[in-house]
């Protein structure tokens, strides 16, 4: 089976760990528990015929938003196929953040699929980027407590990924 690191970066609080609860449990749960550090989860998703119904074990790496633009110094980043980078809908400066941290990640990693996401929608359901560089990146909105727009996220970053490891572009 194809498997591919993923790194989740963002501001902390943002909903890192709820979106990866969400995708991996289909659950949601509102007390806060900071991650420390690092936290793997591995899922496994059927890409369905767009992708050669392949099947993708995202393997997460759900890390600590304390680590900011640090987490470019740590060795978390090794080996990473793809990234989510998240913001949160209600708190501009995360918004910020996540365009930063998305600039990052495609300088280290040309070419190699990043998804940014503002989460925590079902908070500020008219919220929309105006920023016009924002909107060109492709940002998909989301809230890990409904739902709303997780799945599609993951399957089509899986895709992505699946479409760059096999050279279909
Ligand atoms: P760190 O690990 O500290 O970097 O935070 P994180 O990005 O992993 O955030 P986490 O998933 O722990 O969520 C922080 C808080 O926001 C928790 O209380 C969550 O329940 C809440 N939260 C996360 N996603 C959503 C969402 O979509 N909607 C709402 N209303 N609350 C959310
Ligand atoms: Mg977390």
């Amino acid at each position: 089976m194809m498997s591919a690191k993923v790194m989740l970066l963002g501001d902390i609080g943002v909903g890192k760990s709820s979106l990866a609860r969400r995708f991996v449990f289909n659950r949601f749960d509102s007390d806060y528990k900071t991650t420390i550090g690092v936290d793997v989860l591995t899922h496994d998703v059927a890409l369905g015929s767009d992708a050669g119904n392949a099947t993708l074990r995202f393997v997460l790496w759900d890390t600590d938003g304390d680590f900011g633009a640090r987490i470019f110094e740590t060795v978390y980043l090794a080996g990473a196929s793809a990234a989510i980078v998240v913001a949160d809908a209600t708190r501009p400066a995360t918004l910020v953040k996540m365009s930063g941290l998305v600039a990052k990640f495609e300088e280290r990693f040309p070419a190699r699929p990043v998804s940014a996401i503002v989460n925590k929608m079902d908070l500020a359901p008219d919220f929309r980027l105006t920023d016009e560089a924002a909107s060109q990146a492709g940002v998909l909105y989301a809230s890990a407590k409904t739902g709303q727009g997780v799945e599609e996220m993951f399957l089509s970053l899986g895709r992505a990924i699946w479409r760059r490891t096999t050279n279909i572009v």
